[in-house]
């Protein structure tokens, strides 16, 4: 039978736009502790530099930072995608860098979603080239179905299914971050434009 739909009702949800509910505040909560818990696990003595990926990934970063005992730095770079539907076109371009040095740190990148893989691809490739000692991925959300570049996260909060999610950070054409859940957002044909850099 298939699951009962939750709708976000709210007036701050646009005409023609739908959001169903997909992932609960509460478990998103949950599932970051986890996570933030067995980072730790994974390098119980080190300072860890989080870098988390503008803009998408700031929620989820800010409660990671916080459920991670011990050594904890951030540092935020800004990519943005050339894409103006609800997909991305896989041309990726840096407009923010790193205000520091990685070499010989252990960098855990932590993005929103991991998609297509064309932007971790492009980041890692980066990140990599500045020789951190570690270097491992964090992402809260995984859509497999839509993998084009070969890359795997260390650490993923959610696989879900191929559909565009908003909420928690992520964002169509800048609205719907501050949802405190994630959902699922539909759109009337007619009001499919412009979703915006990350
Ligand atoms: P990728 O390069 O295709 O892996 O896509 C990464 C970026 O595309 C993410 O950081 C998001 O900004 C954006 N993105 C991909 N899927 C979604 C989605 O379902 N909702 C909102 N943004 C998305
Ligand atoms: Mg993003």
């Amino acid at each position: 039978m298939a699951k009962k739909e939750k709708t976000i009702r709210s007036k701050h949800i646009r005409p023609g736009e739908k959001v169903k509910v997909l992932i609960t505040r509460d478990r998103i909560h949950k599932r970051i502790l986890e996570i933030a818990k067995q980072i730790r696990r994974d390098f119980p003595e080190e300072s860890l530099l989080l870098v988390g990926v503008l803009k998408g990934a700031v929620f989820f970063l800010s409660d990671l930072a916080r459920g991670i005992p011990g050594e904890v730095s951030l540092d935020f770079i800004a990519v943005s995608s050339y894409g103006k539907d609800t997909k991305t076109s896989g041309q990726v371009r840096l407009t923010k860098d790193l205000d520091a040095s990685i070499e010989g740190r252990t960098v855990i990148v932590v993005e929103d979603i991991l998609d297509t893989g064309m932007t971790l691809q492009y980041l890692l490739r980066i990140f990599q080239q500045r020789k951190p000692k570690r270097l491992r991925v964090a992402v809260l959300l995984d859509k497999p179905e839509r993998r084009i570049a070969a890359v795997q996260a260390d650490y993923v909060g959610f696989s879900i299914p191929n559909e565009f999610v908003v909420g928690f950070g992520l964002d169509y054409a800048e609205r719907y971050r501050n949802l405190q859940g994630v959902g699922v957002l539909s759109l009337k044909p007619q009001d499919k434009s412009g979703k915006s850099a990350d």
